[in-house]
């Protein structure tokens, strides 16, 4: 039985007060539930307090990116070790921002999906499609080659514990969100590439998020999908209530 993650992908928004404050109030009130994970994915400088302050509690810290390199000189970059010395325990990697701001490629999120493993951090691998990707009808290949490239050189056990988030690129920050039967479509999609590249057992325990405009409002509808086992949530993790209600959707 797959569990429902729940990630608040802050992006760069608040200062350290507003993190701490927010993570206080998530820590007392998170449920306790077996089905659930909720996970909060927060600025560089902010990761050693707030993993200091979730230490008692099933609330996880999570990275927004890494460099794959171990060390050297690579200015203004963070390593794995660095997060991991840390007590990180998640790392979004490849997010779309990334992938079209900063020029990450499937070969670059494919060396630090392979670095996360190396340093036990367990990675959230994002893919998702662009407007006219999707009018083109080239979703489902575009994703599942991106899903292949993210998980070539992995073993079968750590394509198992990978987290792919799949956020179709239209849906992010626009408030137009996917229909829960158009994101379950491509989730099951991912899960098959996963199967042809592993095995079915391997791709029926891969955690599947969903995210671009998650909400409380539509949240348990898409964890309510064959294939949804979760959300990627911006916008809506900025405020603890919100994203309060949203793991507490995914009991
Ligand atoms: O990583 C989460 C994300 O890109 C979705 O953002 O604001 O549409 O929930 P938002």
């Amino acid at each position: 039985m797959r569990k429902n993650v729940i990630a608040g992908n802050w992006k760069m928004n608040k200062v350290l007060s507003e993190a701490t404050e927010f993570v206080g109030e998530v820590v007392n009130k998170a449920p306790e539930s077996d089905q659930t994970e909720a996970i909060v994915c927060a600025p560089f400088p902010f990761l050693a307090s707030l993993v200091e302050q979730t230490k008692n509690s099933p609330v996880k810290i999570a990275a927004q990116n890494m460099h794959y390199e171990e060390s050297g000189a690579f200015t203004g970059e963070v390593s794995p070790g660095m997060l991991k010395d840390l007590g990180v325990t998640h790392v979004v990697l490849g997010h779309s921002e990334r992938r079209e701001l900063f020029a990450e490629t499937d070969e670059s999120v494919n060396k630090k999906t392979q670095a996360a493993f190396k340093h036990g951090l367990t990675p959230i691998v994002c893919v998702g499609e662009t407007l006219d990707q999707r009018e083109a009808n080239e979703t489902m290949n575009h994703v599942g080659n991106q899903v292949k490239a993210a998980l070539e050189g992995l073993s079968e056990e750590q394509v198992a514990s990978t987290i792919i988030a799949y956020e179709p690129i239209w849906a992010i920050g626009t408030g137009k969100t996917a229909t829960s039967e158009q994101a379950n479509e491509v989730c099951t999609h991912i899960r098959n590439v996963v199967k042809d590249v592993t095995s079915e057992e391997t791709a029926e325990k891969v955690v599947l998020q969903y995210g671009g405009s998650v909400k409380p409002a539509n949240i348990k509808e898409l964890l309510a999908q064959s294939d949804i086992d979760g959300a990627l949530v911006g916008g809506a993790s900025l405020e603890a209530d919100s994203f309060l209600q949203l793991v507490e959707a995914g009991k």
